[in-house]
């Protein structure tokens, strides 16, 4: 026990010594500190490495699952919400080579009829280059840059991958300052542009057919063969690409929520017909009739759920919002009104054990459609006590974001796509993912 109470003393002065450590820098008023730490720093990094900060990324690439991964030092952030891991748990080498900095840049090669290379990620840090396929370092692997790129400088900023007809040739477009190099895959010819109006890049990605270009904490989207920008750009990154609470009181919630790339947490529609979608603290609503979408604070309609739901259907003009292992009900109307008793565990409502993936009822049914990991239940919501019988198994994909049923079948929503079956029993027989749809442009309307 004193050995505990010493051990657990020497903890606290050291944690007391590294939050005054921290502040102090804090005090100096630079946003991208955590950036500078150096290795003896990089245990603190990991503590304190947090996206919704305003962290300018060291590099970006899209993985061959569609799964984007931002580096920073020595981290990894993997998709658009979670904390940092260290890279070399996911690309063992990357910290083999101690000279070396971070990585500078990092894109995936994403050419089908070059199969030597295709699927691989490459890494640039310094003078290298690493090449992974499915996180193993290849052969002969780190190489100079000159060699397996020549005309490619050292110490690059970003680098993105370019398909032809975005780009007249399958590329890679690599950036140093202003300095733009589209590089040839074919012929690895080399061609030096400026993208005239385009800030600096210290990041890029290739993400939903589209180019990005992160510097700070912002970004901008832009042509990949002209480097022109359109549309009201830089952008916040934490807007589009994270998912962060609100952190700033200028941003549009309207136009932030329809174009976010970031998963939907839940989206149902009402006997009325009107949609609701979830994500983080905030939805969106449309009315029945109307096109336009609104975007509120979920803390400002429904208090007591405050954010983050889990899953959400509607069942005869009420709401029932599930988050971790309880359930929220809701009558719909001007004010939602949260009705007396509840929350109460889901458990007792749904006899289901939390957390869920995704919930809803299809047209004129008594029956709950509840996903949990890959596993389908009904629950008869006429019952009582209601009891979960397990309907099948959806194995298309780990995990699903959210899920709703109309009179035009079941979308079933993951990452930023949903997929669309035209009844609860295809969805459970299909057995290749159905054609994808963009939940920003698809649903939602963004332009962008
Ligand atoms: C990863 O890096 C950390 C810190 O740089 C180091 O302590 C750890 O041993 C490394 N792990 C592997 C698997 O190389
Ligand atoms: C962009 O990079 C060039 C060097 O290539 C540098 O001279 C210029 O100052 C940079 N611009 C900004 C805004 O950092
Ligand atoms: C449609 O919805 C928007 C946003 O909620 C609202 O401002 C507008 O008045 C609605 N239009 C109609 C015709 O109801």
């Amino acid at each position: 026990m004193k050995l505990l109470s010493q051990t657990l003393c020497l903890c606290l002065v050291l944690a007391l010594s590294h939050a005054h450590h921290h502040a102090g820098h804090q005090d100096g008023g630079h946003e991208g500190h955590e950036g500078h730490e150096g290795h003896d720093h990089a245990h603190h990094a990991a503590v304190l490495l947090d996206r919704c900060k305003g962290l300018e990324m060291d590099a970006v690439a899209v993985t061959e699952e569609g799964q984007p991964y931002f580096f920073k030092g020595d981290h990894v952030f993997k998709g658009f919400h979670g904390k940092a891991e260290l890279s070399n748990q996911s690309f063992a080498e990357l910290d083999d080579h101690h000279h070396l900095g971070h990585v500078d840049a990092a894109f995936l090669m994403h050419f089908p009829d070059k199969p030597t290379e295709h699927d691989h990620i490459f890494f640039m840090l310094d003078t290298k280059v690493f090449s992974y396929y499915k996180h193993k370092l290849e052969m002969g692997f780190p190489k100079d840059i000159s060699e397996v790129f020549p005309g490619i400088p050292d110490h690059l900023d970003a680098a993105v991958v370019c398909p032809a007809p975005d780009c007249e040739e399958d590329s890679v477009i690599f950036f140093k300052g202003d300095e733009i190099y589209h590089y040839n895959v074919k012929t690895k010819k080399v061609e030096e542009k400026k993208f005239e109006g385009m800030p600096n890049c210290t990041s890029a990605f290739r993400f939903m057919e589209h180019y990005y270009c992160f510097h700070g904490h912002q970004f901008s989207k832009f042509d990949p063969k002209t480097g022109e920008v359109h549309g009201r750009y830089p952008k916040e990154a934490r807007d589009y690409f994270m998912k962060c609470s609100k952190f700033g009181d200028t941003t549009d919630h309207i136009e932030r929520e329809r174009c976010s790339r970031v998963h939907l947490d839940a989206i149902t529609s009402d006997d009325a017909g009107n949609i609701y979608a979830f994500r983080g603290h905030h939805f969106l609503e449309q009315d029945a009739g109307n096109d336009t979408w609104a975007a509120d604070t979920i803390e400002s309609e429904f208090k007591e759920l405050h954010s983050e739901v889990d899953a959400v259907f509607s069942y005869e003009n009420h709401l029932y919002m599930i988050k971790d292992d309880k359930v929220y009900v809701y009558k719909v109307g001007e004010p939602h009104t949260h009705l007396d008793g509840y929350p109460k565990p889901l458990k007792e409502v749904l006899g289901v054990e939390g957390p869920i993936d995704a919930a809803f009822v299809c047209q004129d049914h008594h029956i709950a459609h509840v996903i949990k990991g890959q596993t389908v239940y009904d629950v008869d919501l006429k019952a009582s006590p209601r009891v979960p019988v397990k309907e099948g198994t959806f194995t298309l994909f780990d995990k699903v974001d959210a899920g709703m049923c109309g009179p035009e079948g079941v979308k079933v929503f993951k990452g930023n796509h949903y997929f669309h079956f035209q009844s609860m029993k295809i969805m459970l027989m299909a057995r290749a993912i159905p054609a994808e749809h963009k939940t920003a442009l698809e649903l939602f309307g963004c332009d962008h």
